[in-house]
């Protein structure tokens, strides 16, 4: 096994109380709970109702529980990195948001925008931060207010996505034997127009036409993206594994990003790990885009699905497009 850098040091989440169920949905657009159940797996998702609450305020919350686990006190604290494909303002950055909530007096705090990958990416950016040196708490939070950015028009991508963050605090490794043991991650930009928000940006500035489209809410070709989630899911854990010196065999449990379970069972299939092995949540949650790993991580370690000693994989994909994957050891 290659040698370890960073670990774990605390972990929390945070998720919204209002439970939306699939019969709530059906009200405001043509759908139903048998359609989404079989087609997706999602039965309920959570959604901030409230406007005052953004992507900086669930950030914050999940951190806090991360930072108080950690051991760190919030000076200690010198590095944030903030994934959101949904964040509160385009400038400043949420990260700096957060960063004032939990008042991190010492922290550098920066944006990192790779959709369902970015919480992946930070982790193996954080990692890098704690290799080198120049950090010795790294908060890797994703926060996804997805609920803000669907069109709740349109049936093929509201009832997917849910609202959510999860965070860890990283810290050089300490000879535990625990850590990140290894990861690969991969884009691919030619892909772009697969899931996106046309309007909004420098290209297409928002004007009362974009607007009526509702183009800048999300858009997705889901039937593409399906195919090259189980593509690329499949390579990521692949790669990842290989960098790792394992097999699907040495993985005692699977906890891949949460898009839809028929990705998940297929990705489990092919890197030969059964469902048992498998951590679900989407059925609760839906898509939660970069918090699902965090979230789900939390989650199984605290009603035991991880205990100590077991090697887990967690594999991604998202908008850009990005994937990839990581193995840790707890
Ligand atoms: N309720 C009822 N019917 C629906 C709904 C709905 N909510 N949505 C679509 N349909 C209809 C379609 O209109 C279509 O009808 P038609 O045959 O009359 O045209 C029919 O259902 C089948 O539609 P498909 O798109 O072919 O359905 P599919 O089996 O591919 O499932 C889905 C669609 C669930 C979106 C699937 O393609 C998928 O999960 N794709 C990946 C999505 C994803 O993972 N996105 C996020 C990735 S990145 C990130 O996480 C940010």
């Amino acid at each position: 096994m290659s040698e370890l850098h960073a670990r774990i040091a605390g972990i929390g989440r945070y998720l919204p109380d209002n439970v939306v169920t699939n019969d709530d949905l059906a009200k405001i657009v043509d759908t139903n709970d048998e359609w989404i159940r079989e087609r997706t797996g999602i039965a309920t998702r959570r959604i901030e109702e409230d406007p005052e609450k953004g992507a900086a305020y669930m950030a914050a919350e999940a951190a806090r529980v991360a930072i108080d686990r950690s051991g760190f006190a919030p000076e200690e604290i010198d590095t944030v990195i903030l994934s959101t494909a949904t964040p509160d303002r385009f400038l400043p950055s949420t990260a700096c948001d957060t960063q004032a909530i939990l008042g991190l007096p010492n922290a550098m705090a920066l944006d990192l925008t790779a959709a369902c990958s970015g919480w992946l990416y930070g982790l193996t950016m954080g990692e890098g931060m704690i290799a080198s040196g120049r950090s010795k708490a790294t908060l890797v939070v994703a926060t996804e207010k997805m609920s803000g950015i669907v069109d709740w028009t349109d049936r093929a991508t509201c009832v997917l996505f849910g609202d959510g963050a999860g965070a860890v605090v990283l810290a050089p490794a300490n000879g535990d034997g625990t850590g990140i043991v290894s990861s690969f991650h991969c884009s691919d930009g030619n892909l772009g127009e697969l899931l996106w928000r046309p309007a909004g940006g420098n290209i297409c500035p928002m004007t009362p036409q974009t607007l009526e489209n509702r183009d800048h809410l999300l858009k997705m070709n889901g039937r593409e993206i399906f195919k090259s989630a189980v593509r690329s899911m499949a390579q990521a854990c692949d790669e990842a594994l290989s960098r790792a010196g394992m097999t699907g065999e040495d993985v005692d449990l699977l906890v891949p990003h949460q898009a839809n379970i028929r990705i998940i069972q297929a990705t489990a299939k092919y890197a030969g790990i059964p469902m048992e092995k498998v951590y679900v949540n989407v059925d609760r949650y839906g898509n939660m885009s970069s918090a699902s790993i965090p979230v789900a991580l939390d989650e199984a370690l605290e009603d035991g699905s991880i205990q100590p000693g077991m090697r887990v994989l967690a594999p991604t994909f998202g908008a850009g497009l990005t994937w990839g994957a990581v193995v840790l050891q707890f």
